[in-house]
Order: C-alpha cells, then structure tokens, then sequence
C-alpha cells in the first residue's frame, strides 16, 4: 500500500467525479449505451481518495465501490445530470470522465417491445421499428453555466468549483487529436479538459490510454502515456492541482 499524500493540494477537498457510460432505455429490458468501462473515472476516484480527497463518484458502472467515496448510482443522462449538479453545489472540483450519451430514444415504451410472428408459412412481416433520437442534455456545459452565474451573482471571481471535462478523440481528416480538443475546451468553457486518444481497441475498456491535459487558451499542460489509466490519473490530478495553486 502506499503512504497517504499529506502534502497534496486536493487533501481535504470535495471532489466529484463521473464515471462509465450512460444506458438511454427504449423499454424495460433494452437501451443505447456505449463503449466506455467506467475505469478511467474509478482510477481518478481512487487517486483523489490517495490524495486525502473527499470524493463523491457518481458511476453507472458495476465495479468494485472505491474505498471510502461516497457512490451515487445512475444510469441516464438526466440522472447523471441531476447527481452531478447535486454534488456540484459542494464541490471543490468536478470531473467529467463518463462518457455521457448525446441522444437518447425519444419514447420510452413501457413495455417489452414485441416483433409481430409470421404465421406458419407465412413471410416474415416487415415490422422494424424506427428509433427516433433526441438530444440529451449537455451535463458538462451545465455545470460551467453554473459556475459561472454563481460567480455572476457573488461577484467572486473563484466561486464553484474547478471544472474537468475529457474529451475522447480520434482525430481525423480536419485535424488531430489536440485540433479537435483545442476547439471541445473552448465550446466548453471548462477550466482543464483532458484529451484522451482513442481508436478501434484503445482506450475504451483497455488498460493502458494517453491523456494531454489541456489548459484554456489550448495550452498542454503535460501528457502522459500510453500509460496505465491509474497514472494517467495521477497525471490528471497533477494538472488540477497546479491549477488550484493559481
Ligand atoms: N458531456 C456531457 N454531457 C453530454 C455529452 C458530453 O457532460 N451530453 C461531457 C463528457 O463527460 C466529457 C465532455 O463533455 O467530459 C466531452 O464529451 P465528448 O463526447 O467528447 O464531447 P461532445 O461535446 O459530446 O462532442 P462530440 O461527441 O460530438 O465529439
Ligand atoms: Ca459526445
């Protein structure tokens, strides 16, 4: 085990992180979901734990609870949303590791979905439903807005908390994996967002991930990996940490 870092800026601080990927139901016993473990939010609860942090882990994922966080279970994008603005309102600083899905089915049926049944020698009947989406709200982009009324309406400028978003990206033909992050950081507003490099068999559910810890302005504040997910945490706390000492 290791000993507990006394000196670290977030020892005695309240901090929130989200984890894994939202399930966006289409009826009792299906949903849309995505890719993401839950890993990268568990690593970065249990770095903040390490840090003599207290931490808040709002998760819809199943892994072992990390010891001595408070964990909030969810599994929608509303109800993330709604347990992160809870746990906002408190919070020294705010993380968004889970991966939040953008649409959800627009109508929840409350009953199993059923396929019609061909009679005996019949053709199959062409009854594939169509899933209309709408979009989901932008958890993210509400907890800057926020912070920033608050700061509005106290007239303070360092009121709320510090505010971490990620940003899984791929790069492509209009730009690389920085490109795409510089232009997601300032859509944003958030104070530090960690650009994570993914790709067909990285990152998502894998252990080893590279993360750039990007500054507002598009400043890398430092990089690290390909890595384990438990250092790149360490590497995310360290950015927030020089941020928190201005
Ligand atoms: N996020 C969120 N709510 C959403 C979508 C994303 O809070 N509805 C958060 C994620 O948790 C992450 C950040 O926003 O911290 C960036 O998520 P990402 O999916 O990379 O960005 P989007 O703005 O959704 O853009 P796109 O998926 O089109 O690249
Ligand atoms: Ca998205």
């Amino acid at each position: 085990a290791r000993t507990p870092a006394h000196d670290s800026a977030l020892a005695g601080l309240r901090v929130v992180v989200s984890a894994g990927g939202t399930r966006e139901p289409l009826d009792p016993v299906r949903y849309l979901g995505n890719r993401s473990s839950g890993k990268q939010g568990y690593a970065l609860a249990a770095e903040a734990l390490h840090r003599g942090a207290h931490v808040t882990l709002v998760t819809t994922a199943s892994l072992p609870d990390p010891v001595g966080a408070d964990v909030v279970r969810v599994e929608t994008a509303r109800e993330l949303q709604d347990a992160m603005t809870a746990a906002a309102a408190e919070a020294d600083v705010v993380v968004m590791a889970a991966a939040v899905a953008d649409f959800r089915p627009a109508e929840y049926v409350g009953t199993k979905i059923k396929k019609t049944q061909a009679a005996p020698g019949e053709e199959e009947p062409d009854d594939a439903p169509v899933v209309r989406l709408v979009r989901n709200p932008d958890v993210l982009a509400g907890l800057v807005h926020h912070r920033d009324e608050l700061r509005t309406r106290t007239g303070d400028p360092d009121a709320g908390p510090l505010v971490v978003g990620f940003a899984a990206e791929t790069g492509d033909e209009t730009g690389d994996v920085l490109h795409h992050a510089r232009a997601k950081l300032a859509r944003k507003g958030s104070d530090l967002l960690v650009a994570n490099e993914v790709g067909v068999g990285v990152t998502f559910g894998q252990d080893d991930t590279t993360v750039h810890v990007l500054a507002p302005g598009g400043r890398v504040l430092l990089t690290a990996g390909p890595t384990t997910k438990a250092a790149a945490s360490a590497a995310v706390w360290d950015a927030v940490e020089e941020a928190l000492r201005g």
